[in-house]
């Protein structure tokens, strides 16, 4: 049920850009695709809604293979970062313009905008054209054109990303408000990860047409598979440095930092590692602990937001460390302060970005 997709691949040209992607996406879940740009997220959504064809594998939508389905004929409505809207119809009229063209009754296109209307807000707006509307109204509006069609499946691309920063989390809000209302399946394609975080049951993070990992929020956090997932996901992002193994201790990885500091860290990993191989770890901005006899690191900016300050800090060789602070308001630019963390905190990587667990 829901959406399926069974190693499917994509080609342009001679361009292989997605690589066997295989997903599950449960009914009435909210999917979130992320990655940087050009990573294959748009290519990947518009192969679902079958305005790209797909050169190899299967898309399922309710357990029907709609590969070769036309798009009209496969229950999914799209929105887009441009909104696109006719600009000589009012509101009403332009959530109205699909069921028009399907010949719907007049009397149900009135009761379908009007719901329409309703949840999205707009039903003082209905009169009025688009270029009487703000900017998050007008998105609204092109929320509502596929609201009207009742499908089965939403796909949006980046439809956020034309508003401003402020107007972007109110709409994030509506949109989970509206996801909860509605029930309907959601796939979402953005390349801010705090919008994945914040609205997805379920992410799935691309690189280079390749799902890196798939999950929700959280897991994805606190979990990562490896150093790309690891480092893409959270805000400030995570920072490494280069380590070797040791061996282990009372089941704990022992790690030498290598390069600026020989410092000792342990990490909870259970694995086989050998001594002397070579690897990263990576620590969260937020375990990070300010510790005497830590590792020796220079402050060189702090960032004080009143709750939290965010010290961005350099090793002696340059390597760069955030460190998250709560509570304390001091300013230590200029400043060498030592950090360690808990085992729990300190993930590591091998050279392939790998993560050992
Ligand atoms: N019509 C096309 N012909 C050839 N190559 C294409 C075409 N459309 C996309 N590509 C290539 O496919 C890759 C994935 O593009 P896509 O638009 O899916 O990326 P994206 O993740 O949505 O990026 P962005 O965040 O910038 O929107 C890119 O390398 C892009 O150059
Ligand atoms: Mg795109």
């Amino acid at each position: 049920m829901g959406v399926t997709l069974e190693k499917v691949a994509k080609n342009f040209g001679g361009v292989r850009v997605i690589e066997d992607v295989s997903m599950d996406i449960p009914t009435g879940s909210f999917a979130v695709f992320v990655g940087p740009s050009g990573c294959g997220k748009s290519t990947l959504l518009r192969m679902i809604a079958g305005l790209e064809d797909t050169s190899d594998g299967v898309i399922r939508i309710d357990d029907r293979d709609v590969t070769q389905v036309e798009p009209a004929d496969r229950g999914v409505a799209m929105v887009f970062q441009s909104y696109a809207l006719y600009p000589h119809l009012t509101v009403f009229e332009n959530m109205a313009f699909s069921l028009r063209l399907a010949r719907t009754k007049k009397a149900k296109v009135t009761e379908m905008v009007t719901e329409a209307a309703r949840i999205l807000q707009l039903t003082d707006h209905l009169g009025k054209k688009p270029s009487e509307l703000s900017g998050g109204q007008r998105q609204r509006v092109a929320i509502g054109r596929a609201i009207v069609r009742q499908p089965k499946v939403f796909l949006f691309d980046e439809p956020l990303s034309n508003l401003d920063a402020e107007l972007r989390v109110a709409m994030r809000l509506e949109l989970t408000r509206l996801h909860r209302q509605i029930g309907a399946t959601m796939i979402y394609v953005t390349h801010d990860q705090v919008e994945a975080m914040t609205l997805a049951d379920k992410i799935f993070v691309l690189k280079d047409g390749v799902v890196q990992q798939a999950g929700a929020p959280l897991t994805l956090y606190d979990d990562p598979d490896n150093r790309f997932v690891a480092g893409f996901i959270g805000s400030p992002a995570m920072t490494f440095v280069a380590a070797e193994v040791l061996g282990h201790d009372a089941g704990l990885l022992e790690l030498r930092t290598i390069g600026a500091e020989a410092h000792v860290f342990r990490a909870a990993v259970n694995g086989p590692v050998p001594p002397g191989t070579k690897v990263e770890i990576g620590v969260r901005p937020e375990h990070w602990q300010i510790a005497e006899g830590g590792m020796p690191v220079r402050v060189e900016v702090s960032e004080e937001l009143g709750d939290v300050s965010y010290l961005y800090t350099r090793l002696a060789d340059e390597t760069e460390i955030v460190v998250e602070r709560l509570g304390s308001r001091d300013r230590l630019d200029g400043q060498i302060v030592g950090l360690g963390a808990d085992p729990t905190d300190v993930l590591v990587f091998d050279m392939k970005g790998q993560r050992l667990r």
